[in-house]
């Protein structure tokens, strides 16, 4: 359109990636989103601040592709020298841009991915970025934005939309964590300061831990058998999500738990 380029909107972090660090998010995405890419012409997917190494953009893009094969995607890293490094892994549906929160895209994005970015920033500074980003996506397009473990075992993730902030999503290997609330060290920027007495996010994971104590014989049967019933007994006190695409057994039993936003918004 004929104006000067600017900046990159936001600041560059510590790089650190891994291997299928992020397969719990791109499972997510291509089963619960899957059909939203499918309803668009060309589907893109934006995979923000990837990292070090293109790995996990190419994952996502591989995991996308099986259930929608016209999906494609770019990474954006604010980092030039994370773009340079990415670049030689371009191929078709796979490219790498330079930029920010300003999504410099040549079409709203159906999916936009940020994984262990937001957590960098200040917490004002992550509510703010949301809106900037939620103001970039294709009106019917999502944002997921989360945080994990450095091996990917322990994750959560607020999923947006154009009007704002509608899951939190926890998940979780079975033989990862002691109890439910050791997730609470991977929650959003916008969520992580609240987890103490008197905010709804310290009431449910308090909840959770009782509820995953008093399903402990379930256990004999597995940790994912234990997991499930404590969903089933949360769902009781909370709104948890019990029915496909967000939840019920068949999202449980992938170490999974989703619930609105509206749940435990600060
Ligand atoms: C910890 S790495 C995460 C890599 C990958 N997403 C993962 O979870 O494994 C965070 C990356 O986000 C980049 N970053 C931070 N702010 C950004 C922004 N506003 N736009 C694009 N990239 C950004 C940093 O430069 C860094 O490379």
């Amino acid at each position: 359109m004929g104006h000067v380029r600017s900046r990159p909107i936001g600041t560059i972090t510590r790089g650190t990636t891994g291997h299928n660090r992020l397969r719990r998010s791109d499972r997510w995405i291509a089963a619960v989103h899957g059909p939203l890419l499918r309803s668009a012409a060309r589907p893109l997917v934006v995979d923000l601040g990837y990292g070090a190494s293109h790995i996990t953009t190419c994952e996502l893009f591989g995991r996308l592709r099986r259930v929608c094969p016209t999906v494609q995607i770019v990474g954006i890293e604010i980092d030039p020298e994370r773009v340079a490094a990415a670049k030689p892994y371009e191929r078709e549906g796979v490219s790498f841009v330079r930029g920010g929160f300003e999504l410099p895209v040549d079409r709203p994005p159906m999916v936009v991915r940020a994984f262990n970015v937001l957590r960098q920033y200040g917490e004002a500074e992550a509510w703010a970025h949301w809106d900037r980003l939620r103001a970039g996506i294709h009106p019917a397009g999502v944002i997921v934005e989360g945080t994990c473990s450095e091996i990917g075992h322990r994750a959560v993730w607020v999923t947006l939309g154009a009007e704002g902030p509608r899951t939190l999503t926890f998940a979780a290997r079975f033989s990862g964590f002691g109890q439910p609330s050791e997730l609470a060290e991977r929650l959003p920027k916008t969520l992580i300061h609240r987890n103490v007495p008197g905010e709804r996010v310290h009431a449910f994971l308090a909840d959770w831990d009782r509820a995953w104590a008093a399903c402990a014989p379930f256990g004999a049967y597995g940790h994912r058998q234990r997991w499930i019933r404590a969903a089933e007994s949360l769902a009781r006190d909370w709104p948890v999500a019990t029915a496909s695409p967000t939840g019920g057994t068949a999202r449980w039993r992938l170490g999974e738990l989703t619930l609105p936003w509206r749940a435990v918004a600060p």
